[in-house]
């Protein structure tokens, strides 16, 4: 048999060298080379005596596998009804967003519930977490509580009981396995615990829930690196120094990705928010320029959210900044060429900022046309009358297109009490809730420098 080429696998990012060096060239982490011949030629052998794979019709009958509610009725909105048993669910969130809190509330409700859940820390002291428990109400929940970072040590010690339902381990950059090299929180160390951890999980039944950190741009690569080992996963998203947080399902084997749930952070943990359509929308008597409400929909139910746009000159020769919050960055650098090159309005000239109200991260695409007014607005100075909303998709042509749910998006506008929607040709209006068709940006613009003159300065 050929002689195998020795190889080494960086314990940091995970890269196959053909030959060892001091430092990784592709992550430039220090000592990190291991051989990985040992490896492959083990599995080799183990190869040799496996049973022949027999296929199955695809028409096989397979039940419904079993759901644990977590008595969080957001949680479980996003879940798409519920924990499953056997499962892994990543929860990803940048650190302080609330991960722990939402999790120690699930655990303590699921235990109360006389389902047996344990959690294991690997940032926090036992203490830490009971005081915690304490501030949340939860200081009695059954719930059976470890500090430890070993993963071998967490799967003696549940080996010794009988399997809970539910094991939440905070956090996965925090485990250590014997299995591979590398510190904790390398991609090798955070894959081969959470493989482990995961293992157990589908032997005995049991719904883990693995936390995960995410730093604003989703650099980390460990979650990122774990998305394909898990079965769900839950970004939990909001700004900190707001109340809000939108827990949104990016993957989900066992039901839908597109449900959202809402919860307010409050001093008591978190409180989901059953009707969170006007959340996102700001209280003021008179209309401001720059201000454009959009009518969302997160998941299937519909939202509320006010867009807000600044335009300010730069002296000539200077570049403009531009900078957003709770909107795509790429998206705001199409729509203000689509304005110059469709409808010639010019923002060379000016620094352009936008901003999501309440801390949210809008995905929806029909926020287009929302955030064309809120710029054109902003250049003019020059307010959108109140009781507006606006929706539609802008195409790099100019011309808005339809997006879809147009009646719930409508319906929940009228309901907060707005008369008039700027929209996709071809909507209708409902209800108290006048329909205007907008074809194209070079429409709205023309629309919003009519109604230049009588503005209120704010
Ligand atoms: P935490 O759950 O520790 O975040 P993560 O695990 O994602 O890092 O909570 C973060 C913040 O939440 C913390 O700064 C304090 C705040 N908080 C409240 O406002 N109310 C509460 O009841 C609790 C428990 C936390
Ligand atoms: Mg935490």
């Amino acid at each position: 048999m050929a002689r195998l080429q020795a190889r080494f696998v960086c314990t940091a990012c995970g890269s196959v060298q053909p030959r060892w060096a001091g430092q990784c060239p592709d992550c430039g982490a220090w000592n990190s080379l291991v051989r990985a011949d040992g490896v492959a030629s083990a599995r080799r052998k183990q190869g040799t005596g496996e049973r022949a794979l027999s296929f199955q019709p695809l028409s096989a009958q397979t039940p419904m596998p079993a759901r644990l509610l977590t008595g969080l009725s957001e949680l479980d909105r996003a879940l798409g009804g519920g924990l499953v048993a056997g499962s892994a669910l990543l929860l990803a969130g940048e650190p302080g967003i609330g991960k722990s809190t939402l999790l120690l509330q699930m655990a303590g409700r699921i235990a109360q519930s006389g389902h047996p859940a344990a959690y294991v820390s690997g940032e926090e002291a036992p203490d830490q977490v009971r005081l915690r428990a304490c501030r949340i109400g939860l200081a009695h929940a059954p719930v059976a509580l470890a500090g430890a970072t070993s993963v071998a040590e967490i799967l003696a010690a549940l080996a010794a009981g009988p399997p809970p339902a539910l094991l939440v381990v905070d956090s996965i950059q925090t485990m250590y396995s014997s299995e591979a090299e590398g510190a904790p929180g390398t991609v090798s160390q955070v894959r081969a615990s959470a493989m482990e951890l995961v293992r157990f999980a589908k032997a005995n039944g049991t719904a883990l829930v693995l936390v995960g950190h995410v730093t604003k741009d989703g650099q980390i690569a460990g979650p990122r690196a774990l998305e394909h080992m898990v079965d769900t996963v839950l970004s939990f998203e909001g700004e900190r120094t707001h109340r809000f947080r939108l827990l949104r399902c990016i993957k989900n084997r066992f039901g839908p990705t597109d449900e959202v749930g809402v919860f307010a952070m409050t001093g008591e943990g978190l409180a989901g928010v059953s009707d969170p359509s006007g959340l996102f929308l700001t209280d003021r008597a008179m209309p401001v320029s720059g201000s454009a409400v959009f009518p969302a929909m997160e998941g299937t139910r519909p939202m509320l959210v006010e867009l807000e746009a600044l335009t300010v000159r730069v002296p000539t020769g200077a570049t403009p900044r531009r900078a957003v919050v709770g909107w795509d960055g790429g998206r705001l650098a199409m729509l203000l060429a689509v304005l110059e090159a469709r409808a010639g309005l010019g923002f060379g000239g000016h620094e352009v900022y936008l901003s999501a109200a309440g801390g949210i991260r809008v995905s929806d695409p029909a926020a287009d046309l929302a955030v064309a007014g809120a710029l054109v607005s902003a250049l003019f100075d020059s307010p959108i009358p109140a009781g507006t909303v606006l929706f539609g998709e802008v195409a790099l042509s100019g011309e808005v297109r339809a997006a879809p749910h147009a009646a719930l998006r409508l319906k929940e506008a009228e309901k907060l009490g707005f008369r008039r929607a700027l929209v996709p040709e071809g909507v209708a209006g409902l209800g108290r809730l006048r329909a205007e068709p907008v074809p194209s940006v070079a429409d709205l613009v023309g629309r919003l420098r009519a109604g230049r003159g009588g503005r209120a300065r704010a």
